[in-house]
Protein backbone atom coordinates (compact mmCIF):
# COMPACT_ATOMS: atom_id res chain seq x y z
CA UNK A 1 0.00 0.00 0.00
CA UNK A 2 1.44 3.46 -1.14
CA UNK A 3 1.33 5.74 1.69
CA UNK A 4 0.28 9.06 1.01
CA UNK A 5 1.08 12.50 2.81
CA UNK A 6 -1.43 15.71 2.70
CA UNK A 7 0.46 18.46 4.11
CA UNK A 8 -1.17 21.96 3.76
CA UNK A 9 -3.36 21.29 1.08
CA UNK A 10 -7.01 20.35 0.16
CA UNK A 11 -6.57 20.19 -3.66
CA UNK A 12 -7.38 16.88 -5.20
CA UNK A 13 -4.32 15.00 -5.24
CA UNK A 14 -3.38 11.55 -7.71
CA UNK A 15 -4.14 8.63 -6.08
CA UNK A 16 -1.68 5.52 -6.57
CA UNK A 17 -4.99 4.20 -8.96
CA UNK A 18 -4.39 7.69 -11.12
CA UNK A 19 -0.42 7.90 -11.17
CA UNK A 20 -0.23 4.04 -12.21
CA UNK A 21 -2.86 4.73 -15.00
CA UNK A 22 -0.82 8.09 -16.17
CA UNK A 23 2.47 5.70 -16.25
CA UNK A 24 0.95 3.29 -18.21
CA UNK A 25 -0.48 5.71 -20.50
CA UNK A 26 2.79 7.05 -20.87
CA UNK A 27 4.48 4.04 -21.63
CA UNK A 28 2.42 3.48 -24.16
CA UNK A 29 2.42 6.75 -25.85
CA UNK A 30 6.65 6.71 -25.53
CA UNK A 31 6.28 3.15 -27.47
CA UNK A 32 7.39 0.82 -24.15
CA UNK A 33 3.79 -0.54 -24.27
CA UNK A 34 5.75 -3.50 -22.15
CA UNK A 35 6.33 -1.60 -19.25
CA UNK A 36 2.53 -0.69 -19.07
CA UNK A 37 1.07 -2.88 -16.33
CA UNK A 38 4.33 -3.42 -14.16
CA UNK A 39 4.27 -0.16 -12.25
CA UNK A 40 2.61 0.24 -8.66
CA UNK A 41 2.74 3.25 -6.51
CA UNK A 42 4.80 3.05 -3.40
CA UNK A 43 4.32 6.49 -2.52
CA UNK A 44 3.03 9.74 -2.91
CA UNK A 45 3.78 12.96 -0.77
CA UNK A 46 1.74 16.12 -0.98
CA UNK A 47 3.06 19.20 0.16
CA UNK A 48 1.54 22.45 -0.58
CA UNK A 49 1.67 22.13 -4.81
CA UNK A 50 4.66 20.29 -4.41
CA UNK A 51 3.88 16.15 -5.32
CA UNK A 52 6.38 13.70 -5.08
CA UNK A 53 5.58 10.17 -6.71
CA UNK A 54 8.00 6.96 -5.90
CA UNK A 55 7.20 4.16 -8.36
CA UNK A 56 8.20 1.03 -8.24
CA UNK A 57 9.19 -1.18 -11.19
CA UNK A 58 10.64 -4.54 -11.72
CA UNK A 59 14.83 -4.50 -12.04
CA UNK A 60 14.82 -5.35 -15.87
CA UNK A 61 12.18 -2.77 -16.60
CA UNK A 62 13.43 -0.42 -14.27
CA UNK A 63 16.60 0.92 -16.50
CA UNK A 64 14.52 1.48 -19.46
CA UNK A 65 11.68 3.37 -17.51
CA UNK A 66 13.95 6.22 -16.35
CA UNK A 67 14.08 7.82 -19.95
CA UNK A 68 10.18 8.27 -19.43
CA UNK A 69 10.69 10.30 -16.29
CA UNK A 70 10.29 13.62 -17.91
CA UNK A 71 7.50 12.77 -20.13
CA UNK A 72 5.63 11.09 -16.58
CA UNK A 73 6.00 14.48 -14.92
CA UNK A 74 4.69 16.57 -17.46
CA UNK A 75 1.72 13.69 -18.11
CA UNK A 76 1.08 14.03 -13.99
CA UNK A 77 1.53 18.07 -14.37
CA UNK A 78 -1.11 17.76 -17.06
CA UNK A 79 -4.17 15.67 -15.61
CA UNK A 80 -3.19 17.67 -12.07
CA UNK A 81 -2.30 21.03 -12.91
CA UNK A 82 -2.31 22.08 -8.84
CA UNK A 83 0.83 20.26 -8.59
CA UNK A 84 4.46 20.14 -9.52
CA UNK A 85 5.27 16.83 -9.81
CA UNK A 86 8.76 15.03 -9.58
CA UNK A 87 8.92 11.42 -10.23
CA UNK A 88 11.20 8.79 -8.22
CA UNK A 89 11.33 5.28 -9.80
CA UNK A 90 12.78 2.73 -7.76
CA UNK A 91 13.63 -0.91 -8.64
CA UNK A 92 12.32 -4.18 -7.45
CA UNK A 93 15.28 -6.72 -7.66
CA UNK A 94 13.27 -9.95 -7.35
CA UNK A 95 16.49 -12.22 -8.86
CA UNK A 96 18.25 -13.46 -6.12
CA UNK A 97 21.42 -11.52 -4.86
CA UNK A 98 24.35 -11.81 -7.21
CA UNK A 99 27.86 -13.22 -6.33
CA UNK A 100 29.23 -9.58 -6.50
CA UNK A 101 26.73 -8.30 -3.39
CA UNK A 102 26.07 -11.31 -1.36
CA UNK A 103 25.17 -9.47 1.66
CA UNK A 104 22.00 -7.74 -0.34
CA UNK A 105 18.82 -9.77 0.27
CA UNK A 106 15.58 -8.72 -2.54
CA UNK A 107 14.78 -5.41 -1.99
CA UNK A 108 14.87 -2.30 -4.15
CA UNK A 109 17.53 -0.57 -5.84
CA UNK A 110 17.54 3.42 -6.88
CA UNK A 111 17.49 4.35 -10.12
CA UNK A 112 16.98 8.13 -11.72
CA UNK A 113 21.01 8.68 -12.96
CA UNK A 114 21.92 5.75 -11.66
CA UNK A 115 19.89 3.75 -14.01
CA UNK A 116 21.51 5.06 -17.15
CA UNK A 117 22.86 3.04 -19.80
CA UNK A 118 26.25 2.00 -18.97
CA UNK A 119 28.92 4.39 -19.71
CA UNK A 120 26.49 7.30 -20.07
CA UNK A 121 27.73 10.64 -18.46
CA UNK A 122 26.09 11.52 -15.61
CA UNK A 123 26.40 15.45 -14.80
CA UNK A 124 27.67 16.60 -18.43
CA UNK A 125 28.22 19.96 -18.61
CA UNK A 126 29.97 20.18 -14.60
CA UNK A 127 33.50 20.48 -14.37
CA UNK A 128 34.73 18.87 -11.33
CA UNK A 129 32.77 17.24 -8.32
CA UNK A 130 33.43 17.34 -5.44
CA UNK A 131 32.07 15.55 -2.32
CA UNK A 132 32.22 17.13 1.22
CA UNK A 133 31.86 14.60 3.91
CA UNK A 134 32.41 13.52 7.86
CA UNK A 135 32.31 10.37 9.40
CA UNK A 136 29.48 11.37 11.72
CA UNK A 137 26.83 14.00 11.86
CA UNK A 138 26.68 17.39 13.80
CA UNK A 139 30.86 18.34 13.18
CA UNK A 140 29.44 21.19 10.48
CA UNK A 141 29.48 19.24 7.27
CA UNK A 142 26.58 21.13 5.80
CA UNK A 143 27.79 24.74 6.64
CA UNK A 144 31.27 24.52 5.75
CA UNK A 145 29.76 22.64 2.16
CA UNK A 146 28.17 25.79 1.95
CA UNK A 147 30.24 28.79 2.49
CA UNK A 148 32.53 26.20 0.41
CA UNK A 149 30.40 26.75 -2.49
CA UNK A 150 29.51 30.09 -1.86
CA UNK A 151 33.17 30.99 -1.58
CA UNK A 152 34.04 29.24 -4.85
CA UNK A 153 31.04 31.45 -6.18
CA UNK A 154 32.61 34.43 -5.02
CA UNK A 155 35.90 33.80 -6.95
CA UNK A 156 34.02 33.60 -9.91
CA UNK A 157 33.52 29.64 -10.61
CA UNK A 158 30.20 28.77 -11.77
CA UNK A 159 29.19 26.81 -8.44
CA UNK A 160 26.45 24.46 -7.35
CA UNK A 161 25.41 22.74 -4.61
CA UNK A 162 23.48 19.79 -3.48
CA UNK A 163 22.31 18.51 -0.75
CA UNK A 164 22.26 14.51 -0.85
CA UNK A 165 21.62 14.23 2.96
CA UNK A 166 17.64 13.42 2.09
CA UNK A 167 17.76 12.11 6.18
CA UNK A 168 18.73 16.09 7.59
CA UNK A 169 18.25 18.50 4.54
CA UNK A 170 19.46 21.56 6.06
CA UNK A 171 20.71 23.76 2.80
CA UNK A 172 17.23 25.52 2.09
CA UNK A 173 17.68 26.98 6.07
CA UNK A 174 21.03 27.83 6.07
CA UNK A 175 20.69 29.13 2.34
CA UNK A 176 17.44 31.12 3.37
CA UNK A 177 15.32 29.44 0.36
CA UNK A 178 12.94 27.36 2.63
CA UNK A 179 9.77 29.15 1.32
CA UNK A 180 11.38 28.69 -2.44
CA UNK A 181 9.26 26.21 -4.64
CA UNK A 182 11.45 24.90 -7.55
CA UNK A 183 10.06 25.14 -10.76
CA UNK A 184 9.97 22.49 -13.56
CA UNK A 185 10.74 23.37 -16.80
CA UNK A 186 10.38 20.97 -19.84
CA UNK A 187 10.32 18.01 -17.11
CA UNK A 188 13.16 19.47 -15.44
CA UNK A 189 13.78 20.45 -12.09
CA UNK A 190 15.51 23.53 -11.81
CA UNK A 191 17.78 24.35 -9.84
CA UNK A 192 17.07 27.22 -6.87
CA UNK A 193 19.61 30.51 -7.46
CA UNK A 194 20.89 32.25 -4.16
CA UNK A 195 24.15 34.02 -3.04
CA UNK A 196 25.53 33.81 -6.14
CA UNK A 197 25.22 29.67 -6.18
CA UNK A 198 22.54 27.36 -8.03
CA UNK A 199 21.19 24.94 -5.20
CA UNK A 200 19.36 21.77 -4.76
CA UNK A 201 18.10 19.70 -1.90
CA UNK A 202 15.03 17.32 -1.13
CA UNK A 203 14.27 19.80 1.64
CA UNK A 204 12.64 22.32 -1.23
CA UNK A 205 10.90 19.07 -2.64
CA UNK A 206 8.91 17.57 0.85
CA UNK A 207 9.11 19.10 4.32
CA UNK A 208 12.14 18.07 6.40
CA UNK A 209 10.00 15.68 8.80
CA UNK A 210 8.91 13.32 5.78
CA UNK A 211 11.87 13.08 4.33
CA UNK A 212 13.36 11.56 7.78
CA UNK A 213 11.10 8.58 7.28
CA UNK A 214 11.89 7.76 4.02
CA UNK A 215 13.75 4.25 3.75
CA UNK A 216 16.93 3.39 2.15
CA UNK A 217 16.01 2.97 -1.73
CA UNK A 218 13.79 5.49 -2.20
CA UNK A 219 16.73 7.77 -0.78
CA UNK A 220 19.45 6.34 -3.16
CA UNK A 221 16.18 7.07 -5.69
CA UNK A 222 16.05 10.74 -4.42
CA UNK A 223 19.92 10.66 -4.52
CA UNK A 224 20.60 9.94 -7.97
CA UNK A 225 17.76 12.22 -9.31
CA UNK A 226 18.55 15.02 -7.44
CA UNK A 227 22.56 14.46 -9.66
CA UNK A 228 20.86 13.21 -12.86
CA UNK A 229 17.52 14.27 -13.12
CA UNK A 230 18.26 18.38 -12.61
CA UNK A 231 19.17 20.72 -14.66
CA UNK A 232 21.94 21.57 -13.39
CA UNK A 233 23.37 23.25 -16.97
CA UNK A 234 27.42 23.75 -17.07
CA UNK A 235 28.93 24.93 -13.72
CA UNK A 236 32.52 24.76 -12.72
CA UNK A 237 32.37 23.01 -9.95
CA UNK A 238 29.43 21.30 -8.02
CA UNK A 239 30.16 20.53 -4.05
CA UNK A 240 27.87 18.08 -3.14
CA UNK A 241 26.65 17.92 0.77
CA UNK A 242 27.07 13.85 1.53
CA UNK A 243 24.84 12.50 4.25
CA UNK A 244 27.08 11.51 7.49
CA UNK A 245 29.39 8.03 7.88
CA UNK A 246 30.00 5.76 4.77
CA UNK A 247 26.64 4.20 4.09
CA UNK A 248 25.56 2.73 0.94
CA UNK A 249 24.68 6.36 -0.33
CA UNK A 250 28.32 7.21 -0.78
CA UNK A 251 29.39 4.20 -2.14
CA UNK A 252 27.06 4.14 -4.60
CA UNK A 253 28.23 7.83 -4.85
CA UNK A 254 31.30 7.05 -5.26
CA UNK A 255 30.98 4.62 -7.95
CA UNK A 256 28.79 6.25 -9.95
CA UNK A 257 29.48 9.69 -10.14
CA UNK A 258 33.52 10.69 -11.03
CA UNK A 259 34.24 12.87 -8.27
CA UNK A 260 37.70 15.10 -8.62
CA UNK A 261 37.75 14.54 -4.89
CA UNK A 262 36.57 14.43 -1.14
CA UNK A 263 36.95 17.26 1.67
CA UNK A 264 36.50 15.81 4.70
CA UNK A 265 35.02 17.81 8.08
CA UNK A 266 35.63 16.45 11.21
CA UNK A 267 36.05 18.32 15.17
CA UNK A 268 39.01 17.50 16.37
CA UNK A 269 37.97 14.83 18.87
CA UNK A 270 39.59 11.69 18.75
CA UNK A 271 36.51 9.53 18.15
CA UNK A 272 35.15 12.14 15.49
CA UNK A 273 38.78 11.56 13.87
CA UNK A 274 38.46 8.03 14.49
CA UNK A 275 35.11 8.43 12.31
CA UNK A 276 36.85 10.71 9.40
CA UNK A 277 39.68 8.16 8.99
CA UNK A 278 36.69 5.42 8.04
CA UNK A 279 35.96 8.40 5.36
CA UNK A 280 38.95 8.38 4.32
CA UNK A 281 39.71 4.64 3.88
CA UNK A 282 36.74 4.56 1.79
CA UNK A 283 37.41 7.12 -0.93
CA UNK A 284 40.42 5.87 -0.93
CA UNK A 285 39.75 2.23 -1.50
CA UNK A 286 36.99 3.63 -4.37
CA UNK A 287 40.05 6.01 -5.92
CA UNK A 288 38.82 8.75 -5.10
CA UNK A 289 41.18 11.29 -4.08
CA UNK A 290 40.52 12.90 -0.52
CA UNK A 291 41.76 16.61 -0.93
CA UNK A 292 42.11 17.28 2.57
CA UNK A 293 40.97 17.52 6.19
CA UNK A 294 39.22 20.74 7.81
CA UNK A 295 38.63 20.96 11.71
CA UNK A 296 35.43 22.44 12.39
CA UNK A 297 34.93 23.82 15.76
CA UNK A 298 38.57 23.66 16.43
CA UNK A 299 39.13 26.80 19.18
CA UNK A 300 36.85 29.15 20.57
CA UNK A 301 37.72 32.56 20.79
CA UNK A 302 35.91 34.38 23.77
CA UNK A 303 33.68 37.17 22.23
CA UNK A 304 34.53 39.58 25.52
CA UNK A 305 38.66 39.07 25.92
CA UNK A 306 39.60 37.39 22.68
CA UNK A 307 40.82 34.12 25.44
CA UNK A 308 41.09 31.35 22.91
CA UNK A 309 40.08 27.79 24.71
CA UNK A 310 40.60 24.43 23.27
CA UNK A 311 37.49 22.89 23.85
CA UNK A 312 37.75 19.66 21.80
CA UNK A 313 41.57 19.75 22.08
CA UNK A 314 42.93 21.78 19.43
CA UNK A 315 44.81 20.19 16.14
CA UNK A 316 43.88 16.40 16.13
CA UNK A 317 42.49 17.36 12.51
CA UNK A 318 46.03 18.65 11.38
CA UNK A 319 47.91 15.67 12.85
CA UNK A 320 45.60 13.13 11.33
CA UNK A 321 45.96 14.64 7.89
CA UNK A 322 49.61 14.07 8.40
CA UNK A 323 49.43 10.20 9.07
CA UNK A 324 47.07 10.01 6.50
CA UNK A 325 49.06 11.85 4.07
CA UNK A 326 46.83 14.20 2.73
CA UNK A 327 46.69 18.12 2.88
CA UNK A 328 45.41 19.48 5.76
CA UNK A 329 42.80 22.81 4.66
CA UNK A 330 42.52 24.20 8.02
CA UNK A 331 40.80 25.62 11.12
CA UNK A 332 37.42 26.70 11.75
CA UNK A 333 36.89 28.13 14.90
CA UNK A 334 33.86 27.51 17.04
CA UNK A 335 32.20 31.00 16.75
CA UNK A 336 28.42 31.80 17.47
CA UNK A 337 28.48 34.19 14.51
CA UNK A 338 28.37 30.96 12.15
CA UNK A 339 25.72 29.22 13.72
CA UNK A 340 23.31 32.61 14.08
CA UNK A 341 24.21 32.64 9.76
CA UNK A 342 23.45 29.32 8.76
CA UNK A 343 20.23 29.55 10.92
CA UNK A 344 19.37 33.01 9.25
CA UNK A 345 20.18 31.79 6.01
CA UNK A 346 23.00 34.06 5.39
CA UNK A 347 26.05 32.45 4.41
CA UNK A 348 28.64 34.26 6.57
CA UNK A 349 31.38 33.72 4.05
CA UNK A 350 29.76 36.28 1.75
CA UNK A 351 28.01 38.49 4.05
CA UNK A 352 31.23 38.99 6.26
CA UNK A 353 34.13 37.84 3.83
CA UNK A 354 36.50 39.59 6.41
CA UNK A 355 35.35 38.15 9.60
CA UNK A 356 37.89 35.34 10.96
CA UNK A 357 35.03 32.64 9.82
CA UNK A 358 34.73 34.56 5.98
CA UNK A 359 38.65 34.02 6.00
CA UNK A 360 38.64 30.43 7.36
CA UNK A 361 36.43 29.59 4.49
CA UNK A 362 38.27 31.93 1.83
CA UNK A 363 41.32 30.08 2.34
CA UNK A 364 39.88 26.40 2.27
CA UNK A 365 37.98 27.23 -0.95
CA UNK A 366 41.33 28.73 -2.43
CA UNK A 367 42.81 25.59 -1.40
CA UNK A 368 40.42 23.30 -3.43
CA UNK A 369 40.30 25.80 -6.24
CA UNK A 370 44.29 25.65 -6.40
CA UNK A 371 43.65 21.58 -6.02
CA UNK A 372 41.06 21.32 -8.59
CA UNK A 373 43.42 23.50 -11.25
CA UNK A 374 46.05 21.25 -10.75
CA UNK A 375 43.74 17.82 -11.40
CA UNK A 376 42.71 19.36 -14.69
CA UNK A 377 45.01 18.49 -17.58
CA UNK A 378 46.57 21.83 -19.10
N1 LIG B 1 32.41 26.47 13.31
C1 LIG B 1 31.20 26.52 13.86
N2 LIG B 1 30.93 27.36 14.89
C2 LIG B 1 29.70 27.39 15.47
N3 LIG B 1 28.66 26.63 15.09
C3 LIG B 1 28.87 25.79 14.07
C4 LIG B 1 30.14 25.68 13.39
N4 LIG B 1 30.01 24.76 12.40
C5 LIG B 1 28.73 24.31 12.46
N5 LIG B 1 28.05 24.90 13.46
C6 LIG B 1 26.66 24.65 13.88
O1 LIG B 1 26.59 23.30 14.28
C7 LIG B 1 25.37 22.70 13.89
C8 LIG B 1 25.65 21.48 13.02
O2 LIG B 1 26.26 21.90 11.80
P1 LIG B 1 25.88 21.23 10.40
O3 LIG B 1 26.67 21.95 9.36
O4 LIG B 1 24.41 21.16 10.22
O5 LIG B 1 26.49 19.79 10.65
P2 LIG B 1 26.37 18.44 9.79
O6 LIG B 1 25.98 18.80 8.39
O7 LIG B 1 27.73 17.83 9.88
O8 LIG B 1 25.34 17.61 10.48
C9 LIG B 1 24.59 23.80 13.17
O9 LIG B 1 23.71 24.39 14.08
C10 LIG B 1 25.67 24.78 12.75
O10 LIG B 1 25.16 26.10 12.65
MG1 LIG C 1 24.21 18.33 7.32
Amino acid sequence: MPTQTFTGSNRAAPDAVAVVGIFDQTARSGGLESLAGHATAEDIRVDDERLVVTLVLPGEMAKVASALVPALEQSIARAFPDFKPMVILTAHRSAPASPAAPRKAAGHRPLGGIGKPEGAPMLEGVGSVIAVASGKGGVGKSTTALNLAVALADMGLKTGLVDLDVHGPSLPRMLGVRDVQPEVKSGRLQPVQAWGISAMSIGLMVNEEQAMIWRGPMVMGAVTQLLGDVDWGTLDVLVLDLPPGTGDAQLTLAQKVKLAGALIVSTPQDIALLDARRGFTMFEKTGVPVLGLVENMSYFCCPECGHRTELFGHGGARREAEKLGVPFLGEVPLLPEIRFSADEGRPIVHTDPESPAGQAYRKIAGMIATALRKGKPA
